[in-house]
Formats: structure tokens, C-alpha cells, sequence
């Protein structure tokens, strides 16, 4: 059964055209915040996927755009460079009828020693109720929802989370794998695990999917990770996760590959020796690609250093989804940023 939920949030909106089809089965979303997917059991991953098909009927409609959020503010406030997140978010945002307000830290007053706690302080008092921001350290957001009246979203801090983008490759993956389920597949995340906040943030919501999750990469880009994989429990109906660097054992039978960007930035002197090796030794190219299941689902995050981590001609492959990955993260933003909004000031 399904109920039409309008701006209100009440049942039957007056205007059908501008309804988004939501279960009246659904439980109720209790997070104030998005700064990781580690809060979420698994029936609210449920009704994030759930919510975000009912978004993506509204993007299919011909005018993409309901009024759930008219009269919110969503400022976007962004320290690092950022495509796909910002923009998702904004196209989100606005198609859910928010006043949307964006701040590049770069051409802020953050540039002349403003603290995060004092912009945050500012942001609210210029009128921002949900605030959508991403910050080269790690744990930046928790403070920033600790000073903040609304609800923050985490659209990626330093080395820890990026939970809009677990919850859009999770979607991703159901959406290309036969069955519409991840558990028990193959899932392979390859590249730099360690400066990666996507690889954190995938981890949790994979293993909870019950994913046979398999991190590979050169043993530098990996450390810490063994002991996290050999703490983590296993549990009946969950999966758990292993650590390799031996990418033929990582690929053979794979489901879905995910590639992940050598993050120049984080860099510290030392972990490789070049690029140009490390495209040698784990670069995802056709040949390497061919010991996964031939339907195998190909993705990548974003954005992509083409001829470092992954072969171009697999980026563009057929059974790449990667701008699929894109697309979907509008449908996850404004299943997000509808889901917060029905709780601001209430939940935990
Ligand atoms: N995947 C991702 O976060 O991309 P952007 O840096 O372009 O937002």
C-alpha cells in the first residue's frame, strides 16, 4: 500500500503531480543527522532504498520537482573541491522546492581565520536549517552538528565517512545485480583503501547487506584494515570482510568491482613507489577484469584517475555503471534530505 505524501507530510495532497509515493509500512526515520551509515540498522537502509525508488518516479515525472521541502533552507558548505556531491545535493535540494544557499569555504571568510564553529554559528543565523557540508577532517561534521540547531548531513570528512555515497553504490549495486540483492555477491573495493572515507563508509553498509566484501590493494594502502576485518563478528545473515593483495584472488568470480581513486592529496611520501607501478600491478583493466563474472558490475566513485586506477576502455565498458552511480546520487540526496527534514528538531 502507498500513500501520497505531500509538503505536510500529511496523506493525500491535493496535488497529486506534486506527491512522492511513500509505504505506509514504512518505520519511522529517527536520525537527526547523516554524519555515517555506522547509525543505521538495517531497516533504515531499507527505507532509504525504498524512498529513494519513490524518488526516482519523481525525477521521471516530467516537471522533476514536490514541494516537501518548500520553505527549508539547505546550505551546502563545502571546504574541499567536490563535483558530484555538491551538485547532487543542490539538484536535490531544489527538487524538493528548497531555498538552496551555497559557501565554497575557498571565497568564504573562512579564508580570513573564521573558526568551523563560528561559520557554523553564522550559517544558522543567516537562515540555514539543513546544512550539507564536507571538510578535509576527519570528524569536522560531528562538531559542526554539535553547534548546529538543524540537521547535517556529512558529504565526506578527511579519511572517515562518505555516507550518501555508500548509500548510492548500495543502491547501484541492487539496482545492475540479477536478483536486486547484494547479499552473499562478491563485492571487491580496489585501490586506496586507506585514504579512503568511501571504503569506510562502504564497509559498514556492505557487510550489514551481507556482501562477501573483499579489500584489495597494495599492502601500504591496506594497513589497519586486517585487524578491523579479523574483529569484525560474523553474523548469521551479515556478512564480514577480508583484506588481499593478491588481485587475482580478489577479482576470480567477482560480482562487482569498485575501483577507487589513488588519492595524490592524502599522500604521505612512501606508500608507492609510482603511479605508473601501481597501474602496472593493480590497475583494473579488460585483461584483469575478464577473471570477474562476465556480467560483472564495474564502478567507481569518482572522479577517476583514467589510466591510474582503472583502465579507460573499463571505465566506458558496458558493464560500467559508474554514471549510473552519478544519476542515482540524486534520488539517495533527496531521499535523504526528505527522510531528515520529516524529523528536524525531533530526532536523536
Ligand atoms: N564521489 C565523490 O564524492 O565525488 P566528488 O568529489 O566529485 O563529490
Amino acid at each position: 500500500m502507498t500513500l501520497e505524501i505531500g509538503a505536510s507530510g500529511s496523506p493525500a495532497s491535493p496535488v497529486p503531480e506534486a506527491a512522492i509515493p511513500v509505504s505506509a509500512q514504512a518505520p519511522a526515520w529517527r536520525h537527526r543527522h547523516l554524519l555515517d551509515v555506522d547509525v543505521l540498522d538495517w531497516s533504515e537502509i531499507e527505507l532509504v532504498m525504498t524512498t529513494t525508488d519513490a524518488m526516482r518516479e519523481v525525477l521521471a515525472r516530467p516537471i522533476a520537482k514536490v514541494p516537501a521541502l518548500r520553505g527549508r533552507n539547505v546550505t551546502i558548505l563545502f571546504y574541499e573541491a567536490s563535483t558530484r556531491t555538491r551538485v547532487s545535493f543542490e539538484v536535490a535540494a531544489k527538487n524538493l522546492s528548497a531555498d538552496v544557499v551555497n559557501i565554497a569555504a575557498a571565497t568564504s571568510s573562512v579564508t580570513k581565520g573564521e573558526s568551523l564553529v563560528d561559520t557554523i554559528r553564522t550559517v544558522e543565523a543567516l537562515g540555514a536549517q539543513m546544512l550539507v557540508m564536507r571538510h578535509a577532517v576527519s570528524g569536522a561534521p560531528y562538531l559542526a552538528a554539535a553547534h548546529f540547531g538543524g540537521s547535517v548531513l556529512n558529504g565526506g570528512d578527511g579519511w572517515h565517512a562518505h555516507p550518501t555515497q555508500a548509500l548510492l553504490d548500495l543502491y547501484t549495486m541492487r539496482e545492475h545485480l540479477p536478483g536486486g540483492s547484494v547479499a552473499g555477491r562478491k563485492v571487491v573495493i580496489l585501490g586506496d583503501i586507506l585514504h579512503s572515507r568511501v571504503a569506510r563508509s562502504n564497509i559498514w553498509s556492505l557487510t550489514a547487506a551481507g556482501a562477501d566484501l573483499w579489500l584489495c590493494g597494495p599492502s601500504t594502502l591496506l594497513r589497519g584494515f586486517d585487524r578491523w576485518a579479523a574483529a569484525s563478528p560474523r553474523i548469521p545473515g551479515h556478512g564480514r570482510f577480508q583484506v588481499t593483495s593478491d588481485l587475482g584472488a580478489a577479482l576470480a568470480g567477482a560480482d562487482v568491482v569498485m575501483a577507487l581513486r589513488i588519492q595524490r592529496e592524502r599522500m604521505a611520501g612512501g606508500l608507492l613507489p609510482s603511479l605508473r607501478e601501481y597501474a602496472a600491478r593493480f590497475g583494473l583493466t579488460r585483461e584483469r577484469l575478464a577473471a570477474a563474472r562476465p556480467d560483472v558490475v564495474v564502478m567507481h566513485p569518482g572522479p577517476m584517475n583514467e589510466g591510474v586506477e582503472i583502465a579507460p576502455d573499463v571505465a566506458t565498458d558496458p558493464r560500467s555503471v559508474i554514471t549510473n552511480q552519478v544519476t542515482n546520487g540524486v534520488a539517495v540526496r533527496m531521499a535523504l534530505l526528505y527522510l531528515l527534514a520529516g524529523v528536524h528538531g525531533e530526532g536523536r
